[in-house]
């Protein structure tokens, strides 16, 4: 039977490649590349292709690039838009996997970060096998998140003892007054919605392209930060073309 693993690479630094990881890619005769287009991907995709070039070393494998779909950002309500863009991505991943393999072949997707986080590839792969249009067994393999990165860079841990953690995403981060956990943590924010956030009073840890050497780290007390946030994450933005960035909001503690 065909085999695929979603491999977590990490955030960016090839050390964050966990020893399962490897053993994982030196089992791969097929990486699947999904490329977008522009903003900088490529970067992306270099990345991934160095560290197969460094550790996957052990076998012959291809590479089998194929244009990832772009989300339509005209096509009505977001949930919908989502699922549009979703069904088409699933549509090119079922493609790859149909005609790129063997019977008995195993293909791999290197999926930035850990695959359980702000990644559909779970789901498109379950739902390709829900459907019965093709067989084949699959395994994931965790990596290094976006957020442990950032929490190591800022030398904290994501939250004070005994303390609650959010995960979002920066459409979500206003849509509530109030939030319950002490800690927000924030991916995805491409529009800053960072710069709405109403508790000012709030300790920013932030972090754009962790682990890379481009990386950029910022802190503390949000109304003292802001400024410096859009500053740095235009000029970074305006020099790269694109931008990926992470951040925790953590509550003050009231003075006792
Ligand atoms: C589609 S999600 C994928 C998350 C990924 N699966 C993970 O485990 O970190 C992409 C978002 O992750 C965050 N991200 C990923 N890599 C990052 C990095 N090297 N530096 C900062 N943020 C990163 C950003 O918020 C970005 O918008």
């Amino acid at each position: 039977m065909k085999k695929i693993f979603l491999i977590g690479i990490g955030p960016g630094d090839p050390k964050y490649l966990t020893i399962q990881a490897i053993d994982a890619m030196n089992q791969v005769d097929v990486f699947f590349f999904l490329e977008k287009e522009g903003r900088g991907k490529d970067d992306l995709i270099k990345i991934r292709k160095s560290m197969m070039k460094k550790y996957a070393t052990k076998k012959k494998y291809r590479v089998v690039s194929a244009r990832d779909p772009e989300r339509d950002v005209n096509a009505g309500p977001y949930e919908k838009a989502v699922d549009e863009w979703r069904n088409r991505r699933r549509d090119v991943v079922a493609g790859l996997i149909k005609s790129k393999m063997k019977e008995n072949q195993t293909g791999a997707f290197l999926i930035w970060g850990d695959p359980s986080l702000y990644d559909g590839s779970i789901e498109i792969l379950q739902s390709i096998l829900a459907a019965g249009e093709l067989r084949f067994d699959y395994e994931i393999v965790p990596g290094i998140t976006s957020i442990q990165a950032l929490a190591e860079k800022h030398r904290i841990p994501l939250n004070r003892t005994g303390e609650a953690i959010e995960i979002t995403t920066g459409r979500r981060l206003n849509e509530k007054k109030e939030h319950d956990a002490e800690n927000i943590v924030v991916l995805l924010d491409q529009a800053s919605a960072l710069k709405k956030f109403p508790d000012r009073s709030a300790d920013l840890y932030w972090g754009g392209y962790l682990g890379t050497k481009d990386e950029i780290l910022l802190s503390g007390k949000l109304a003292d930060v802001v400024h410096d946030y859009d500053r740095l994450k235009t000029q970074a933005r305006e020099r790269k073309g694109w931008i990926m960035d992470t951040y925790i909001l953590r509550k003050r503690k009231p003075v006792e």
